[in-house]
């Protein structure tokens, strides 16, 4: 009976030996989280205070056990053996064992403090023109916004070499982690409470970024990807953000898939933050949405969701999880919890209300969608589609509602984000006096701000870059609403 259970216990040591081993695989360099194969200073100096305290351990280590095992067999217990003489107290030893581990921890401590009091202040003056950029964590996944560029993206980070780069960290739920092994250790991302980390890129290359704080269900598959490019590279890429997609082809995959995406998805997912003033707009909407899902979790059909503006040029979905392709797309959208469990998306959006949690669509329509993601990428640069006026001089004021409008009102009675359209003839002409309902209507869509109806967030944008043509065109459309 003894011995099988020694037996048992060696085997589940022997295990315990192969496993470790195997995780020991995972610190190699060349692997996408090691913290050993750093591109960066930051996270140079933090390997090299690790490898400093490691060694202290290892001789630390190596002293006290090799003391252990030589006292243990010196002064074993042998045949005829009286109890040793005992004794309570020695002052010299007393102050040997207190000193001896407090130079320890002074060697430990210096560079430590050096490396906290360097990183935690911010970047330095003599770093070069910092990039700052304000990272969101969200369940599950990442959001970028670049105040300086005016660009707004989510899950993959776009980032000049040799730039210092500040992130300003934040999060809208609950508390995430920021972490990119290969440029810098992780800083925790709290609600209400910013913090801050900096970051330099040596390297040119695609680096791996992962949530480091359990968030929940899925806080494994929170990651996120980070391109470091030469900065005319980088700057041509943020000139790329701001460059709409060209619109989809009239009667293609990715036209029906446009107007699938109006109407099912683009009351959370932004997908044209590429002009000016569209990147204050999408964070208010983003606040918008997120302060809708507080007050109302069970009924809320809104969630702050990724911006998805050139998703195209994406290179995975799910916030890292898959590579992006049609097929994977497909598969996220019929249900995303096949890729990924607990997601606000399949939870909360309205496309998704069915008995078995799958989108309430067809399988020609989530491709006709994930067509049409796939085709968002900078255009060749020309204008804004609303401001092309057809050669028959007639606008699609119901095509202009779809793009622009649709993601914050309804042409019904629901509320998205703002009130709904139907019926609006009957209301607008008694809201200002001395506006009729067409001025009333047409001066909300130029100048909103001057007409919050009470009730709803002061958010929406002023839409005068339509174009007058365009918003007498949307105006007419709006009246002609039951
Ligand atoms: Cu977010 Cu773990």
């Amino acid at each position: 009976m003894k011995k099988k259970f020694i037996n048992k216990k060696s085997k589940l040591s022997l295990l315990f030996i192969v496993f470790s081993i195997f995780t020991i695989f995972g610190c190699t360099p060349e692997n996408n989280q090691s913290t050993f194969g750093t591109a960066g200073p930051i996270a140079s100096s933090q390997a090299d205070l690790f490898i400093l305290i490691f060694a202290i351990a290892v001789v630390v280590f190596i002293a006290v056990e090799a003391a252990l095992i030589y006292i243990s067999i010196k002064f074993r217990r042998r045949e005829g053996d009286k109890l040793p003489y005992q004794t309570h107290g020695n002052k010299k030893l007393e102050i040997t064992w207190t000193i001896i581990p407090a130079v320890i921890l002074i060697f430990v401590a210096v560079p430590t403090l050096v490396g906290i009091w360097s990183q935690q202040n911010g970047v330095p003056d003599d770093k070069g023109q910092v990039l700052n950029i304000e990272a969101v964590g969200h369940q599950w996944w990442f959001e970028f916004r670049y105040s300086d560029y005016e660009v707004i993206t989510s899950n993959e980070l776009h980032i000049p070499k040799g730039r210092p780069v500040s992130f300003k960290l934040s999060s809208q739920d609950v508390i995430h982690s920021f972490w990119v092994p290969k440029l810098a250790g992780k800083v925790d991302m709290v609600p209400l409470n910013d913090n801050y980390i900096w970051m330099i890129a040596d390297e040119v290359g695609e680096f791996y970024g992962q949530c480091a704080e359990f968030c929940g269900t899925s806080h494994a598959h929170m990651r996120f990807r980070v391109f470091v490019h030469e900065e005319e590279d980088f700057l041509a890429w943020v000139d790329q953000m701001h460059t709409p997609a060209d619109p989809p082809m009239p009667n293609t995959p990715e036209s029906r898939g446009q107007m699938l995406f109006a109407a099912n998805c683009s009351m959370c997912h932004t997908n044209n933050s590429t002009t000016p003033g569209s990147y204050i707009m999408e964070i208010n909407t983003q606040d918008a949405r997120w302060n809708n899902w507080v007050d109302d979790t069970e009924n809320s059909a809104l969630v702050s969701a990724p911006n998805l503006t050139h998703f195209g040029t994406h290179t995975t979905l799910g916030s890292g999880i898959k590579e992006l392709n049609h097929e994977n797309l497909v598969e996220w959208i019929a249900d995303p919890s096949t890729i990924k469990q607990g997601t606000r998306m399949q939870k909360q959006a309205m496309v998704y209300n069915t008995r078995d949690g799958k989108a309430n669509l067809t399988d020609s329509e989530i491709s006709d969608i994930a067509y049409y993601l796939l085709s968002l990428k900078p255009g060749s640069g020309a204008e804004m589609v609303v401001d092309d006026i057809p050669s028959d001089g007639l606008i699609d004021a119901e095509a202009v509602f779809a793009t622009n409008c649709a993601a914050c009102h309804s042409l019904g009675d629901d509320v998205i984000v703002g009130p709904g359209m139907g019926g609006i003839k009957d209301r607008a002409g008694d809201r200002v006096s001395g506006l009729s309902a067409y001025e009333y209507i047409y001066e909300s869509i130029v100048e909103p701000q001057a007409y919050i109806v009470e009730g709803y967030p002061p958010v929406m944008p002023a839409w005068a870059s339509l174009g007058d043509e365009t918003v007498n065109a949307l105006v007419e459309y709006l009246l002609t609403l039951e």
